[in-house]
């Protein structure tokens, strides 16, 4: 999804910084990001390391003048029945899906509450406020992040930076990419648009969510889910 946020924003004129842990995912998503035309500041960087994120983002406020905006998407889906979650595991996704957004959320939001003015976007999931078997640790940590996203935005709103969650249900990324046959089949059916999401579709809400046409909204958790929530129980007629 990155990639696409990436594309996004450059679209929109911005300068975008990618940001990745694996400095093979950022060289190649700048490779990516260049044969569409436009070149990105890459950053190998853990989002749950203070001690490499402050300095990072202070560098680049230095070297590009501000942060105007913050998508936090870096995050791990790990998958298994809670009895035999290994702890390391469970830890693990706290650190990186909560633990990264917070530290990035403070880093960046440190220099938008001087400037008065940001956006940032923390990508949850449905899996937030819906839960799901054999992702225990996922599903809370997506919704530790609905409820960082609501606590930061009411802190900074006076400060004139807003924050937003994204809540997607599937989108085509390598993270799901263990979901084909039969249990794909079973989730989108699952999902009253009937597939599954696209990473420009994400992106494009996070544009919209950094805009000014977004100004006043903030603290808001927002389904890019086909209908996934909205759907309840599929009666064995179905209107046409
Ligand atoms: N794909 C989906 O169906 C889906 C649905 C709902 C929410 N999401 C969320 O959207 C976000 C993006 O997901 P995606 O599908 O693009 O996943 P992805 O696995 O393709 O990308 C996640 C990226 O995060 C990076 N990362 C992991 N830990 C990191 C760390 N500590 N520091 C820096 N980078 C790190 C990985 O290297 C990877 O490139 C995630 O937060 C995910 O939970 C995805």
């Amino acid at each position: 999804m990155g990639v696409e946020f990436c594309t996004a924003f450059a679209r929109e004129g911005a300068q975008v910084v990618l940001a990745d842990w694996s400095e093979g995912s950022v060289k190649v998503a700048c490779e990516t990001l260049a044969s569409r035309g436009y070149a990105v500041h890459p950053l190998v960087i853990d989002v749950a390391d203070e001690n490499t994120v402050r300095p990072a983002f202070d560098r680049l406020v230095r070297e590009l003048g501000s942060i105007d905006v913050l998508v936090n998407g870096a995050g791990i889906r790990p998958v298994g029945v809670s009895l035999d979650q290994p702890l390391a595991d469970f830890e693990a996704t706290l650190r990186i899906n909560v633990t990264g957004v917070f530290i990035c959320a403070r880093e960046a939001g440190r220099h938008m509450l001087v400037q008065r003015s940001g956006s940032i976007i923390n990508i949850a999931s449905v899996n937030g406020v819906r839960g799901v078997t054999g992702m225990a640790a996922y599903c809370a940590s997506k919704a530790a992040v609905i409820s960082l996203t609501q606590t930061l935005a009411s802190e900074w709103a006076p400060h004139g930076v807003r924050v937003n969650a994204i809540l997607p249900a599937q989108v085509e990324t390598p993270m799901i990419a263990e979901q084909v046959g039969a249990e794909r089949v079973r989730r989108e059916e699952r999902i009253p648009l009937g597939r599954y999401g696209k990473p420009a579709e994400i992106a494009a809400a996070a544009c919209f969510l950094a805009s000014d046409a977004a100004s006043f909204i903030t603290g808001h958790p927002l389904a890019l889910d086909g209908g996934y929530l909205a759907f309840g129980f599929r009666p064995a007629v179905t209107p046409s």
